[in-house]
């Protein structure tokens, strides 16, 4: 066998190269000349291939990949090459002292397209400052799941009383205020902060198992994917209660924008759960007992923690949201959440962009289960005279079985989370690229739950060959233990052997295909470019 496969090779080059059975190249020249047209098409064919690059570009480029290869080479060679290590894995103190990281962390990345809210932000800001806001209390007793408590106001309730109520487990997060009675096994943060033992250097160990419990590690790296996701579920149940408290909420997303304003990311677009039945509700305390804010009152939570952070901070830093529901919830419920989303976004055009169900893919509902109310949505916005653009989290999986992709690109998703599974379905890739359909890759929540291991073999490398659109996004990074985008960027740039041609595509699509539009878009534009060419320069003359 061994023997017939370069012949083999040798003829399948030839048709590809000419259409037609070929003769053999009847020199090195030749061959070597036909071997270089199928390079050609492989870069023309690819998602950069009409990127093109200035004269200053180009020379970085050349610096780029010699510092990009230098790293790869010597790290494979030292077998200390991160992207084939599990993320928890990886030697970041080592990262962080590197050039390309210095590289990639500098890098105007555009927008993050793929958050979620309840982890968008630092868990290091939520153990060091925002579990210590007034009223801040933790669940630090062993997991009772006879015991459960409702995030709105954070009372004890019966457990199933409601389908919000959550179990109570150890580092559980709520605010109580003096005058509001506390369920037994909470504690004030404070008071869990000072009596536990402290080394001057690493922080409290209350601080360090409070971290512990809102972050994966290690240990998922010998699950599969609903195992991960069951450790992962825990984490949101844990922050779920304070997240629900608003002014907590509301100094979170100051943090997420400022963690992502530090990452050089100008604009992020935000999965936020909001729904009938009080999904997504935030709530504060009043004189007369427990405000709740639902709909329009959250969606102006964000409006007003974006309106001061661009008045304290920057006013170049945007935000969009995408309303989601929860791909668990049976269909009668989507529809609703579905007429909230369109009664939304028709009343704040400047903050929402569109609609999405979110949760683990494989054990829940597939998108075609909801395909009635998908159907209500199109004959429903022919009557408004609207729509309501669809960015379907889809084709996270690795199941032979999950076909929800044709789904999510037949209902016209403007972009898809994730779609890793793209490749079970080539079939619909004429479709993606003439729609204009756009991947959101993330690269590490990926290998972190569990779908890709070695990341040189994500499969985002063939969508890219093939010319699929795509944008790099970090989808938790806060339950991943980090924040903003330059670890899913810098693994891209080696895992993937990217150029400064496909950086600067990446850039492009991340600003291109986001929610922006018109003069905000404009804008978004001028102030992108301005800061490329500063970071253009700066390392064409810093790198050798
Ligand atoms: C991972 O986190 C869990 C808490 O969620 C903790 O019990 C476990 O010890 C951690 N494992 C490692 C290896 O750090
Ligand atoms: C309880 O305390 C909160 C926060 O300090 C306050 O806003 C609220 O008015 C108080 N409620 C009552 C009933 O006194
Ligand atoms: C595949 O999906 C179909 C439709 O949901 C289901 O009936 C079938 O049991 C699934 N097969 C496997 C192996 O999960
Ligand atoms: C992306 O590239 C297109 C085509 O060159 C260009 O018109 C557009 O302004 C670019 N966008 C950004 C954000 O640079
Ligand atoms: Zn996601």
């Amino acid at each position: 066998m061994a023997h017939s496969r370069p012949l083999l090779i040798l003829i399948i080059l030839g048709c590809l190269a000419i259409g037609a059975p070929a003769a053999a190249p009847s020199s090195k020249a030749e061959y070597l000349e036909l071997r270089q047209d199928i390079l050609d098409k492989v870069s023309g064919m690819a998602f950069d291939g009409s990127m093109s690059l200035t004269q200053i570009e180009a020379t970085l480029d050349e610096k780029l990949r010699n510092a990009r290869d230098d790293y790869i080479r010597t790290a494979r060679h030292a077998h200390t090459f991160e992207p084939h290590k599990y993320f928890y894995e990886w030697d970041l103190e080592e990262l962080h002292g590197s050039l390309l990281w210095k590289v990639m962390s500098s890098l105007p990345k555009g927008s993050a397209l793929h958050l979620h809210s309840g982890s968008s932000g630092s868990v290091d800001w939520i153990v060091e400052e925002g579990i210590y806001m007034d009223g801040g209390h933790v669940y630090w007793e062993d997991d009772d799941l006879t015991r459960c408590i409702e995030p709105i106001g954070g009372q004890e309730v019966e457990c199933g009383s409601s389908g919000t109520a959550a179990p109570l487990i150890k580092g559980t997060m709520a605010f109580y205020p003096s005058n509001v009675t506390v369920p037994k096994g909470f504690y004030c943060a404070k008071s869990l902060d000072s009596s536990s033992s402290s080394s001057r250097d690493s922080g409290s160990d209350f601080r360090k198992q409070l971290r512990s419990l809102l972050t994966s590690n290690e240990s998922l790296k010998d699950m599969d994917s609903s195992q991960a996701w069951e450790f992962f579920n825990k984490i949101f149940v844990r922050v779920g209660p304070a997240m629900s408290f608003r002014p907590f909420y509301f100094s979170y997303l100051i943090n997420t924008f400022q963690v992502h304003w530090d990452d050089n990311v100008q604009h992020i677009e935000i999965r936020s759960l909001v729904g009938t039945n009080g999904l997504g509700d935030l709530f504060d305390f009043s004189a007369d007992g427990i405000r709740v804010y639902s709909g329009d009152d959250v969606v102006d939570t964000y409006r007003k923690a974006l309106e001061q952070f661009q008045a304290d901070v920057t006013p170049f830093f945007t935000m969009k949201l995408i309303i989601s529901s929860l791909r668990v919830l049976d269909p009668e419920t989507i529809e609703g959440d579905v007429q909230e989303a369109v009664d939304l976004f028709t009343r704040h055009r400047d903050l929402i962009i569109g609609f999405d169900l979110v949760a683990e893919e494989d054990p829940n509902h597939r998108t075609l289960d909801y395909l009635d109310v998908w159907m209500e949505l199109l004959k429903h916005e022919e009557r408004l005279g609207l729509e309501l653009p669809l960015y379907f989290h889809d084709g996270e999986s690795n199941d032979r079985n999950n076909t929800n992709m044709i789904d999510a690109v037949m209902l016209g998703s403007k972009r898809i989370g994730h779609g890793i599974n793209s490749y079970f379905f080539p079939a619909l890739f004429d479709q993606m690229r003439e729609q204009g359909i756009v991947l959101e890759v993330n690269p590490i929540s990926n290998q972190v739950l569990r779908y890709v291991d070695n990341l040189e073999l994500h499969p985002v490398n063939g969508f890219l060959a093939e010319g699929i659109n795509v944008v790099i996004a970090a989808d938790d990074p806060g339950a991943f233990g980090y924040t903003g985008l330059s670890y899913d960027w810098w693994a891209a740039l080696v895992a993937f052997q990217l150029d400064l041609r496909s950086l600067k595509q990446l850039c492009n699509n991340s600003l291109e295909f986001s929610g922006l539009e018109g003069e905000e878009l404009e804008a978004a534009r001028g102030r992108w470019q301005t800061g490329w060419d500063a970071w253009v320069e700066r390392w064409d003359s810093e790198l050798s």
